[in-house]
């Protein structure tokens, strides 16, 4: 591993936070494929509680009021597996944000990391702090501009100062956690040449932005990317590496078929060409699609709909109202509210076990693959399949997918009128059987890689170990 990747790695599975309880990996857990690895609070909570679950009143800044109080998001973590990776020396994945008209993704915005696509991939590179031609951190400007982009400006959006998360209250703060700890010092001088210190405000934040580009760099490595699903291995191990293969059962060939065909799953959860056969295909356009999910209001304080990358836009200086948009067909008002990224596929099925639960979703409001594929057949409640399968919209009252289900019902979405809603034209009137549904199923878990990122060992000093304080 290179150093750079191995100071990345620590700092996502260190617990850098006030109190320090938390780290990246508590949110992005392996053994979940990146995402929350307690079955619980994804079956109601869904968001995750931060580093100091009770904030006290005491805590408000001035004129905050009370009401604003919160101890977790609003949000499903999404994995941070698969979202930009570098393979023998090619960078593939996450770009920045796009929204010129015939951009990667044809007309449609991409890019950019975050459910909306905040992290739009120039943040960290704007601040002119990671390179300095003064000293040898200018020297690795060659190896590691790779790392800047989205990836970079997540990390340095950011977790560690969000109050809600890792709440350090500073840059300094988290510099100093850093430079307390013996891997702290010694990783970030093997990684950029230079020492760790945190002595004024210029300092942390320097080390701050190359911390974020550093968790870039695990996140993009093959330690995070595997690559080892059945379906890969059966794919490189096929005659002919064309479906339908050797390696998967009869179901999960079918699931494949129906994924590329009838279901449409790949007009968005699809990186490199149509057929499904690339090697490193990522299961998402990195484009953004209001699916029609309904809201969860489990989440906690039951936070308004999230109005996805139409939020982004007005940040970046677009005014998504006045027709601001540079592409003709989507230039209608609010064109992307409730627009969320696609999610990468992979690992969509990791977990610790059987009776595991998953949220699915930017509100995690699907707790199953069953249930979110069925959604897809049949959530245009006026179409043929919702009536062949007697589904219909729900009544008021009934708002969990437990409910849903139970009375063979869809909630509507959570922003009902959002102009580019899929359901009743993409998506929501698939005609698939239920055993067409249970062969995407299979299909999906044949995307879970075969074995698990490992949390690093204690850390041991490369120099000459240092004697252990007793207390
Ligand atoms: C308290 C839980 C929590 C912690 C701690 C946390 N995250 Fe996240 N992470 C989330 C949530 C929730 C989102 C989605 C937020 C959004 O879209 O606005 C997210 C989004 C991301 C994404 C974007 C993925 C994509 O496809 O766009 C990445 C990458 C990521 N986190 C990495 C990290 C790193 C690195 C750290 C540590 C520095 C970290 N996270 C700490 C909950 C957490
Ligand atoms: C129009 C684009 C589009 C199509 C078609 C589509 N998806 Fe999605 N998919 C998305 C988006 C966007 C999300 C995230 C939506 C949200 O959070 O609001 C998503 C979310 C998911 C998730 C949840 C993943 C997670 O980590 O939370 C699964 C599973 C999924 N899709 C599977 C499928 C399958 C299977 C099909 C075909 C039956 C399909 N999708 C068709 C765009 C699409």
């Amino acid at each position: 591993m290179q150093p750079i990747e191995a100071l990345g790695k620590r700092l996502f599975f260190e617990n850098i936070s006030d109190p320090s309880r938390m780290s990246c990996a508590t949110c992005h857990a392996p053994n979940t494929g990146g995402t929350y690895n307690v079955s619980g609070v994804n079956l109601h909570q869904v968001a995750v509680t931060g580093a100091r679950p009770h904030l006290r009143p005491k805590d408000l800044a001035e004129g905050e009021e009370k009401t604003t109080l919160k101890n977790a998001g609003g949000l499903k973590p999404p994995t941070n597996q698969y979202v930009s990776f570098i393979h023998e020396n090619e960078a593939k994945g996450l770009k920045s944000l796009q929204l010129a008209r015939l951009g990667p993704c044809g007309i449609f915005p991409c890019g950019g990391a975050f459910w909306n696509g905040r992290a739009n991939g120039d943040i960290v590179q704007n601040t002119n702090l990671i390179f300095n031609a003064n000293d040898a951190s200018g020297q690795k400007k060659g190896f590691y501009t790779k790392y800047l982009g989205p990836l970079a400006d997540q990390a340095f959006a950011s977790p560690f100062l969000n109050p809600v998360e890792q709440n350090h209250k500073s840059k300094e703060d988290v510099c100093s956690q850093v430079e307390s700890t013996a891997w702290g010092k010694e990783l970030y001088y093997l990684a950029w040449g230079v020492d760790l210190t945190c002595q004024s405000e210029a300092e942390s934040a320097t080390a701050f932005a190359r911390f974020a580009v550093a968790l870039a760099a695990w996140q993009m490595s093959e330690d995070n990317n595997r690559f080892n699903s059945k379906r890969d291995i059966a794919l490189a191990e096929d005659d002919n590496q064309q479906f339908p293969l050797n390696g998967l059962t009869d179901l999960e060939n079918e699931g494949h078929d129906l994924f590329y065909g009838p279901a449409r799953c790949s007009i968005c959860h699809n990186s490199n060409g149509a057929n499904g056969t690339h090697p490193l295909e990522r299961y998402t356009d990195d484009s953004y699609h209001a699916i029609g999910v309904p809201r969860n209001y489990e989440l906690p304080g039951s936070p308004l709909p999230d109005i996805g990358l139409h939020s982004t836009l007005i940040n970046l200086g677009l005014n998504p109202d006045a027709n601001d948009l540079p592409f003709p067909p989507f230039s209608v008002q609010n064109a992307f509210v409730g627009a969320h990224k696609t999610p990468t596929l992979r690992n969509v099925d990791l977990r610790p076990g059987k009776g595991f639960t998953k949220a699915y979703a930017h509100n995690g409001w699907f707790k199953s693959l069953e249930s979110i594929v069925h959604f897809y057949n049949t959530s245009d409640v006026a179409g043929e399949t919702a009536a062949l399968f007697g589904v219909v919209r729900c009544p008021d009252g009934i708002v969990t997918e437990k409910d849903a289900l139970a009375n063979n019902c869809w909630p509507e979405p959570e922003i009902p009128n959002a102009p580019l809603l899929t359901i009743g034209g993409v998506t929501g009137d698939l005609g698939l059987t239920a055993h067409q549904e249970a062969a995407i199923v299979a299909y999906l878990k044949t995307l879970t890689d075969t074995t698990i990122v490992e949390a690093p060992k204690p850390y041991k000093t490369s120099s000459k170990p240092q004697k252990q304080g007793k207390k």
